[in-house]
């Protein structure tokens, strides 16, 4: 639960120290060198003549996982800028003329090809493929590697308000009266998510299906039950919206009303207006409050011998 919390306030020091690092840049002290290593390589021209034209672009890496320093039998120091925008001889020869990768302007897959040169494999094994990689969508429209705002890269200050940009239907359920607590930092959309791409349905981190993406966490719904509730074998989503709702619980709609979208007759008048008097306690027991909950308590299944109608 805190870790997204941990990763911003370690986000929020990285910041500070980047402050720091220019601040030091500033007062005059050397900068880091950089790495001897840089291999002369046809068509290469090395970091230190790209900052030569480009001021402070290495400065922008230094607080990042991408940063040089330290790292110098990486393969980024050995190539530094020219690993992620490719070989540069020929631009620093006539800048106007050649253009290196410009991530934002190249197609979709020529830049992501840079970044997957060295982020193939575990979380990203699965990118080509996926629903974002068929529709272009790149690397950069998440992350920003020189001026990014959020942990991890990320281009704005918070996942949510990254993927407003596309997903504006999905984040605005934030706001409503019942929401997953992303707002709240206890969950990410990543959470659920793996966006660089998953065997499951809806890039799922996990389960085959989204009960078992939900019961991942919510483990005491998993079942088998003696009793189950056909729609919760069926799927969560059938009572509740994953992203959140303006019904208690994150459910599709309010009670009576969602039982009743199935439950039109039974022993009892299910439906409240059917013979519905207000002396009559027990069908007010329908309308208030829980509602049919009051007494279905076990809507999830149910283990008691007798709990056939759930309400044990
Ligand atoms: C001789 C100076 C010089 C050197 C050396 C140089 N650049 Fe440039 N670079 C420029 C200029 C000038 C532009 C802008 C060209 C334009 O807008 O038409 C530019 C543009 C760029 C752009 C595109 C910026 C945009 O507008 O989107 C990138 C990326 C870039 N350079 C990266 C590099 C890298 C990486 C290196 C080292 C391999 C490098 N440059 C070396 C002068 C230089
Ligand atoms: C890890 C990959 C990576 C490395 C290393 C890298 N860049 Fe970039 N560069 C990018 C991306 C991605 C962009 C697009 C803007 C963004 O996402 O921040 C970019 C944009 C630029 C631009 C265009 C102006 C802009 O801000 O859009 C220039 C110029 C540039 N980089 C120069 C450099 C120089 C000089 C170095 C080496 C000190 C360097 N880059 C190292 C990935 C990289
Ligand atoms: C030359 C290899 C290389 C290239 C190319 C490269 N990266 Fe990285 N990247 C790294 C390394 C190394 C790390 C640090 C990994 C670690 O610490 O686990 C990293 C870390 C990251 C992180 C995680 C940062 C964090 O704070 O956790 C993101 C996001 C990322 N890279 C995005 C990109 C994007 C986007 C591109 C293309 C524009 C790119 N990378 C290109 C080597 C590379
Ligand atoms: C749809 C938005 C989105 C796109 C597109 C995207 N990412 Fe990410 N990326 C994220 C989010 C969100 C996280 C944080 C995940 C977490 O909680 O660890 C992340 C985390 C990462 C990390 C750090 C986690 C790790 O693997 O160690 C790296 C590296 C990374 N992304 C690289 C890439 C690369 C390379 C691409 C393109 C091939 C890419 N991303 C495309 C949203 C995106
Ligand atoms: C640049 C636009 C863009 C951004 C930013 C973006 N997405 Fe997407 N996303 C798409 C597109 C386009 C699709 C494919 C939609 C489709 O096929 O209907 C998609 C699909 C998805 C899907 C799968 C939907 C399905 O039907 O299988 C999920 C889940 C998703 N995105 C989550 C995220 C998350 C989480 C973020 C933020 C970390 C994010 N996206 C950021 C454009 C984006
Ligand atoms: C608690 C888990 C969870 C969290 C957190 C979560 N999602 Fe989802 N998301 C799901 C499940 C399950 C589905 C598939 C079922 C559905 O469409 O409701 C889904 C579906 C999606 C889809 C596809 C919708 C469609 O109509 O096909 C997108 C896009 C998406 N989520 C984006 C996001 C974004 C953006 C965030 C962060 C604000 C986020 N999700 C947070 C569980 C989650
Ligand atoms: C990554 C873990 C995780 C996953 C996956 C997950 N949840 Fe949750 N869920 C939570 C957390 C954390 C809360 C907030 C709990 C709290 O505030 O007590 C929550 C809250 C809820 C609530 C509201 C509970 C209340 O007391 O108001 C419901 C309903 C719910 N989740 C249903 C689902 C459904 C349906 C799915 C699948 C679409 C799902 N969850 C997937 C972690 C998860
Ligand atoms: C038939 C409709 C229905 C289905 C399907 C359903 N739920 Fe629920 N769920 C409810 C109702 C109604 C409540 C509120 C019960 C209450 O207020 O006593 C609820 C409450 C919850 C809560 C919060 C209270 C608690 O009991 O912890 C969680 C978490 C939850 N459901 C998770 C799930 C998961 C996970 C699934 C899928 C395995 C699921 N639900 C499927 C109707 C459903
Ligand atoms: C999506 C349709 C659907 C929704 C919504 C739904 N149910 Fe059901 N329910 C079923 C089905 C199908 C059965 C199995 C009926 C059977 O076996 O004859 C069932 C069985 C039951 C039973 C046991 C009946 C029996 O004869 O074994 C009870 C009690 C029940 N549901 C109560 C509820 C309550 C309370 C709600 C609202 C929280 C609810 N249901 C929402 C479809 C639904
Ligand atoms: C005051 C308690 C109470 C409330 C409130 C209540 N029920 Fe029931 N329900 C029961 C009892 C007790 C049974 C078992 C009846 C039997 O054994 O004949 C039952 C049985 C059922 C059955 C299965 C038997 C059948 O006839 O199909 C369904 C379905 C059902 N209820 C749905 C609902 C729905 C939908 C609501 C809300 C509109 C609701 N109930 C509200 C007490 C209640």
């Amino acid at each position: 639960m805190a870790r997204p919390i941990t990763t911003a306030i370690l986000f929020a020091f990285a910041n500070l120290m980047a402050v720091a690092v220019a601040n030091v840049g500033a007062a005059g002290r050397t900068p880091e060198p950089f790495p001897k290593a840089q291999a002369p390589q046809s068509g290469y021209v090395g970091t230190e003549t790209c900052v030569g034209c480009h001021d402070n672009y290495d400065t922008t890496l230094t607080p990042t996982k991408h940063g040089f320093k330290g790292n110098e039998r990486t393969p980024m120091a050995q190539k530094g800028c020219e690993s992620c925008h490719g070989p540069g001889a020929a631009h620093a020869d006539d800048p106007e003329k050649v253009k290196p990768v410009q991530f934002p302007k190249v197609a979709a897959d020529v830049a992501n090809a840079q970044c997957q040169s060295c982020h193939n494999r575990g979380e990203h094994a699965l990118w080509d493929g996926s629903q974002h990689e068929n529709r272009n969508v790149k690397c950069v429209d998440c992350h920003s590697v020189h001026s990014s705002e959020g942990a991890t890269l990320m281009r704005a200050k918070t996942q949510q308000l990254t993927c407003a940009r596309c997903h504006q239907a999905i984040t605005n359920k934030q706001q409503r009266f019942n929401h997953m607590p992303v707002r709240e930092g206890a969950l990410t959309c990543s959470s659920c998510h793996n966006v660089h791409g998953s065997v499951n349905v809806k890039l799922l981190r996990t389960g085959t299906t989204v009960d078992q993406s939900c019961t991942s966490c919510h483990t005491e719904k998993r079942g088998p039950f003696l009793w189950e509730h056909a729609p919760v074998v069926d799927s969560c989503t059938t009572c509740h919206d994953s992203h959140g709702s303006n019904n208690e619980r994150m459910l599709q709609a309010k009670l009576p009303f969602l039982c009743q979208r199935c439950h039109v007759t039974s022993r009892h008048p299910p439906t409240v207006y059917e013979g519905f008097t207000l002396q009559n306690s027990q069908n007010a027991n329908k309308l208030f409050g829980k509602s049919c909950a009051n007494c279905h308590q076990q809507v999830h299944g149910s283990n008691h011998p007798n709990g056939k109608f759930f309400l044990r």
